[in-house]
């Protein structure tokens, strides 16, 4: 890249969406107008294990306006099943009479009103043979697969059994230990946006309007389980309500709504209830974790051993193995981890923002609290003594580690000083006072993507490219991108997004979207400023005329040599021939070739921080907290919250602050308030509601500080763009419940943490 990043990035920018989005002109998937749509509505299994022995379909049928009702012995075999998570299949919803968990989409109605497909649903009859289900960790009938060393990400090519003895050699001479167990218990997604599906045919044509963090992904997802050409699917998701992972993989609906649009031969549009949202999408799994931690009394680690179980699916073994990244976050001579799958009778699981990060930390990180008592050592100073510029598993060194800054920066602005680090010892008036502290990080991934863009001799420019705007401000990245890249103002810069048919980029997903299109809109820059310059310099009526068109650069919407001549976009753009119109693509440093192609499959590599051959590349955060637990009702609350992040270069400081801040506010979530209940009878559900499923309002959310502490890191990309996306969350619900240790003098090692806990 020849363009400098500081001239790109840093400057405050409200979002260029912002107005669409709060006056409601910006259009979500439903909200599609189509000529003369049918509706469909879901039914779906109220037993977790068994299976459809027939359905009467008949009161449902004779409801006024009911067009169809299809089921698995209808159309079972009319569409292949779904890749999961994993990669393995993921069977959920009309192949066959089987069950495989609770609120399983078993029959779909489509009627003329979306009233009629709600009442004829209710009047569906199915009768089911039930079997004993399995509901989660303890339940009789779970299957407990240890996952191979080479999968679960630690090091790959290294014996972890012998890996596993060292660091119990190494734990039993140790003169200070720590040996717990930790549990992260089942969230579901409700992002305001339903998990909608939209379908229209035009002859063998398929459009497909839905909430997606992977335009080209769902594309070649959905033409493959109709087996259709995949050039004939059309995928448009140009906002999104809400994402954080529930959009990142095709579920099974929206194939069935495809088949039941060509069925009909009128569009379909499916709003699923937010009950349903609970079992027909994807899920953050319960873990359960050993780690054993040994020190020496100048609390240097001897040794590291962390061992996650994660429950899953029966088909599917879909699993985060969050000690591929807790392995390495310390110096320790010696690291083991191990990974285990539990099947049982639930939905495949699937990601929820830092979905190995954010449960596997909350273990490590208290550890490392616990620790730090049993030292008598400040727990910053612990992770100070135990900072490395080297990932200790690979041996290579990270491409950049700013946590002891991030750290001291929190630190300072907190107060850190103030706290007396003997446990209960603070109080005010009826309130104990508790500061906690965690280490935050996440891997920098980055992945190959395209762009299209244009320019107009009225100095305006077009930026084309099947990104996603997820709530995080995509848009406005793009815009300033293009705008500083192209010399322009970011008004003067149009962006569209989420539509397979502009050129692809990867799902949005693992923090990879802003790295991803910030250079492949950088490379299409460069080759509109090249195109201009040459015509220029090939121009007698230009004051470039012979010059080296190198020496030409894009400065407020001129053309402009060193001596500041210059010459506006209007002479410079129609000497390319009118509107010039440059394709340009990105292929991050060490991916193959192919990848490109790949991508337009429909399938996204991806140069993986934690995966790399050159560097290890992690972006790095602190977070201070301080939590008052009510010294009689033990009502845990948090007045504030200090965290300082180090993530490369910020594109975008005002939508940067949003994205740090939901993600810590989802982690005060994650500590105090989040938990899906399975009911251990029947595998099924219980608070599958936005009134029994505990989220923070308002009045939960204390005072939130972010710093933003400056990095300038070009070994983990050429830009020095980490992405902001998942780093907010992580860390931050052991923070909590380290606070609420040194409020009370009580460990809770169980989430989310509760009142009843502490008495
Ligand atoms: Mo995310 S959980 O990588 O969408």
């Amino acid at each position: 890249m020849t363009i400098d990043p500081a001239i790109l990035f840093g400057t405050p920018t409200p979002r260029v969406d912002g107005v669409a989005k709060v006056t409601g002109a910006a259009r979500y998937g439903s909200d599609e107008p189509l000529a003369s749509p049918a509706f469909a509505c879901l039914v779906t299994s109220d037993i977790a294990r068994g299976r459809i022995t027939g359905f009467d379909l008949g009161a449902a049928k004779a409801v006024p306006g009911v067009l169809d009702i299809l089921t698995h012995d209808t159309v079972g075999n009319q569409v292949k099943t779904p890749p999961g998570p994993d990669g393995g299949p993921t069977p959920t919803t009309l192949e066959s009479d089987r069950i495989w968990h609770d609120g399983q989409i078993i029959a779909i109605v489509v009627a003329n009103t979306f009233e009629a497909a709600t009442e004829a649903v209710s009047r569906v009859r199915v009768s089911t043979v039930s079997e004993p289900p399995t509901a989660s960790f303890d339940s009789p009938g779970t299957e407990v697969k240890a996952v191979a060393a080479a999968r679960n990400g630690s090091a790959p090519k290294e014996d972890q059994t012998a890996k596993k003895a060292a660091a119990d050699a190494a734990f039993a001479v140790a003169p200070v230990k720590v040996d717990a167990r930790y549990a992260t218990p089942p969230q579901h997604h409700n992002p305001m946006e339903l998990f909608t599906t939209t379908c229209s045919w035009d002859g063998p044509k398929l459009t497909i309007y839905e909430p997606s963090q992977f335009m080209w992904g769902l594309k070649s997802a959905v033409a493959r389980q109709l087996g259709i050409d995949p050039s004939d699917v059309r995928t448009v998701s140009r906002f999104v309500g809400g994402a954080f992972g529930s959009r990142g993989n095709v579920t099974s609906r929206t194939a069935w709504v495809a088949l039941a649009a060509k069925r009909l031969g009128r569009p379909i549009k499916l709003v699923p209830t937010r009950a349903q949202g609970f079992t027909i999408a994807t899920f953050r799994a319960e873990t359960r974790q050993h780690v054993r931690l040994s020190a020496t009394a100048d609390g240097k680690l001897t040794s590291v051993f962390h061992e996650g179980w994660e429950v899953s699916s029966r088909p599917s073994s879909y699993k985060v193995a969050g000690n591929k990244a807790t392995s390495r976050l310390y110096a320790a001579p010696s690291i083991a981890t191990a990974v285990n799958v539990v099947h049982a009778d639930r939905a495949t699981p699937g990601f929820m923002r830092a979905p190995a990060e954010t449960p596997y930390m909350f273990a490590l990180e208290s550890a490392m609290d616990e620790l730090s008592y049993m030292l008598n050592m400040d727990p910053i100073e612990l992770r100070r003594v135990n900072d490395t510029q080297t990932d200790p598993v690979s041996g290579l060194s990270f491409s950049s580690r700013l946590l002891m800054p991030c750290f001291d920066q929190a630190a300072e602005k907190f107060g850190w000083k103030q706290r007396n680090p003997k446990p209960g010892s603070m109080q005010d008036g009826a309130w104990l006072v508790g500061y906690g502290c965690a280490t935050s990080f996440y891997p920098n991934n980055i992945g190959p993507a395209a762009a299209r863009i244009s320019l107009m001799a009225s100095g305006r420019a077009n930026v084309a490219m099947a990104a996603h705007e997820l709530g995080t401000g995509a848009y406005t990245t793009i815009a300033i991108t293009a705008a500083h890249a192209l010399g322009l103002k970011v008004v003067d810069v149009a962006v569209q997004l989420g539509d397979s048919d502009l050129p692809p980029v990867p799902a949005a997903g693992g923090s990879n979207n802003a790295a991803s299109t910030t250079h492949a809109v950088v490379k299409a820059c460069e080759e509109v400023r090249r195109r201009l310059a040459e015509a220029a310099v090939a121009a007698e009526d230009s004051p470039f005329h012979g010059a080296d068109p190198a020496t030409l650069t894009l400065v407020e919407g001129r053309l402009q040599n060193a001596n500041g001549q210059s010459e506006p976009l209007s002479r410079a753009v129609p000497r390319t021939g009118g509107r010039l119109e440059v394709y340009a693509e990105n292929l991050p440093a060490g991916l193959p070739a192919s990848a490109m192609a790949q991508l337009y499959d429909g399938r996204a590599m991806m140069s993986r921080g934690d995966s790399r051959k050159d560097v290890t590349a992690y972006a790095f955060g602190a977070h201070c907290v301080e939590v008052r637990v009510h010294s009689l009702t033990r009502e845990i609350r948090v007045p504030r919250v200090v965290s300082a992040f180090a993530s490369g270069h910020i594109i975008n400081p005002t939508t940067a602050r949003s994205q740090y801040m939901g993600g810590i506010i989802w982690g005060i979530s994650s500590a105090l308030h989040e938990a899906t209940e399975v009911d251990p009878a029947s595998a099924r559900l219980i608070n599958t509601n936005l009134a029994d499923y505990m989220v923070p309002v308002n009045a939960d959310i204390p005072s939130i500080e972010i710093i933003m502490v400056p990095e300038d890191d070009r070994r983990v990309n050429p830009l020095g763009v980490k992405g902001i996306g998942e780093i907010g969350i992580v860390g931050m619900n052991a923070a909590v419940a380290n606070a609420v240790f040194h409020a009370t003098g009580k460990r809770l090692r169980e989430l989310p943490l509760r009142a009843e806990h502490l008495l």
